[in-house]
């Protein structure tokens, strides 16, 4: 690893990733490690520049308040705090929500003047070192990667297949429950354009057999969750020799899990729930970036914008946009509404802008009229939200010409359906999907 770090020291602060980021920006690398890190621990990391000890609220545990190693002082490594009034140098962070700009101003002279750490953090550095750790973690042995289709997964793959090529093995499931053309782009990225070993498998049957009948949102998804485990683990089994199974973990899954200001980031061991006699060793490439960064990484391995740049997309998929107990006639109402949805957005430049749209086909149906005669079809709700971290969020107040255009098109061209609604409620009250 070339590139320098600067460690923060969570030290209660509710904004450890704000300033990671914020340092990142500065084109220096920065990682976030517990408040009782010790001098060892410190001295066995690559290329520390300097210290951040990032104090906050957070600073009380079981009663005490918490304070670092004193040792770390010694570690001939820059020290400072932010928001921690017991440390022996200490710089004034502005707030948080003043933005990253302003941290990064804030702690630029730390940073270069004091730490002298070099602005060598980009993606072009952290692509060939990976390839680098990747080839020594993993050398002539294989690795099997589930590739969704999703950002996180699709980088994983484009980075693994650099380093490793042939010797990844990645596994395609189509639950029947993917977008219109998601599978295909997954195998024209892939299989077509890149080459890579890719096992697709249609469990569209199998998913959907599991689901008849089935109403109850909750349960829907852990039929969903335990039937995808099962058909990954079948194609595992059928092949030979794998050691490593690949992960799209990222930063943010690991600082989330292991802050409580105290103990380290969690171990994803048994990753997806696989069966304990299908052990294998992970290998995680993109656990150090923020998913801004996971974007430009896939760009800088030259993934197709679209894949990149796409909106998030729940595990479940279709699922739980297809109301109640699924029915194929119902889920091709929701896929086929989506993707004009999606195309529409984008002709209007709206998929740059809106954070998350799709449609949802609820289980009941109302009168209409169609060909001069009675119909009895489903509605199509709309849906279209902004938000920062999917905590809250707020209806995108798409124009009528837009939502009129739309609508036309999904009346004519979708099978089944005679109205077309557009759902106002922001989160709260409503949450984002509708199971
Ligand atoms: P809600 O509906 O809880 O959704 O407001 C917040 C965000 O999470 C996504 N979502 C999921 N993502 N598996 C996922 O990977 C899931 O089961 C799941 N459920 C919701 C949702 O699309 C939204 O972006």
């Amino acid at each position: 690893m070339k590139q320098d770090m600067i460690v923060i020291l969570d030290l209660g602060s509710h904004e450890n990733t704000v300033l990671a980021r914020a340092i990142r920006a500065l084109g220096v690398y920065s990682e976030i490690y517990p408040h009782d890190i010790t001098i060892n621990e410190l001295k066995a990391l690559p290329n520390v520049k300097g210290i951040i000890i990032n104090g906050g609220p957070n600073n009380v545990i079981d009663g005490m308040e918490i304070d670092v190693n004193p040792e770390i002082y010694d570690a001939g490594i820059p020290v400072i705090a932010a928001g921690h009034d017991k440390a022996r140098c200490s710089i004034k962070l502005p707030q948080f929500t003043d933005g990253v700009e302003s941290i990064k101003n804030a702690v630029k002279s730390f940073v270069f003047d004091t730490c002298k750490a070099e602005a060598n953090w980009n993606m072009t550095n952290f692509v060939n070192d990976q390839i680098e750790l990747i080839k020594r973690q993993v050398g002539d042995k294989k690795v099997l990667l589930a590739l969704s289709g999703g950002v996180d997964s699709s980088v994983v793959a484009a980075l693994l297949l650099k380093a490793i090529g042939d010797n990844l093995i990645c596994v395609h499931v189509n639950h029947g429950l993917m977008r219109k053309g998601e599978s295909e782009a997954v195998i024209e990225v892939f299989k077509n354009q890149l080459n890579a070993n890719l096992i697709y498998v249609d469990a569209t049957d199998r998913f959907l057999d599991k689901l008849a009948g089935v109403a109850d949102p909750e349960k829907k998804r852990k039929i969903i969750g335990g039937e995808f485990i099962r058909v990954f683990e079948e194609e595992a089994r059928k092949l030979d020799g794998i050691d490593y199974l690949g992960q799209g973990t990222i930063y943010p899954d690991i600082v989330e899990s292991g802050t409580k200001t105290a103990k380290m980031v969690k171990s994803h061991h048994n990753v997806g729930g696989l069966p304990e006699d299908l052990k294998f060793e992970l290998v995680e490439p993109l656990r150090q970036l923020f998913k801004d960064e996971v974007r430009a990484c896939g760009v800088e391995l030259g993934l197709p914008y679209e894949m990149v740049y796409r909106q998030p997309f729940p595990g479940p998929g279709l699922g739980v946009r297809c109301l109640g107990a699924i029915t194929r006639d119902r889920l091709e109402a929701v896929r086929e509404s989506d993707a004009i949805l999606r195309e529409e957005f984008q002709i209007a430049g709206l998929d740059k802008k809106v954070w998350q749209y799709f449609t949802i086909v609820p289980d009941f149906k109302s009168v209409g009229v169609r060909d001069n005669a009675r119909s009895f079809e489903w509605p199509v709700i709309i849906r279209a939200v902004n938000t920062v971290d999917a905590m809250t969020a707020t209806i995108e107040p798409v124009e009528w010409p837009i939502l009129m255009k739309i609508t036309d098109r999904i009346l004519k061209e979708v099978k089944n359906v005679n109205r077309v609604c557009f759902d106002m409620s922001p989160k709260p009250n409503a949450t984002i999907e509708w199971e």
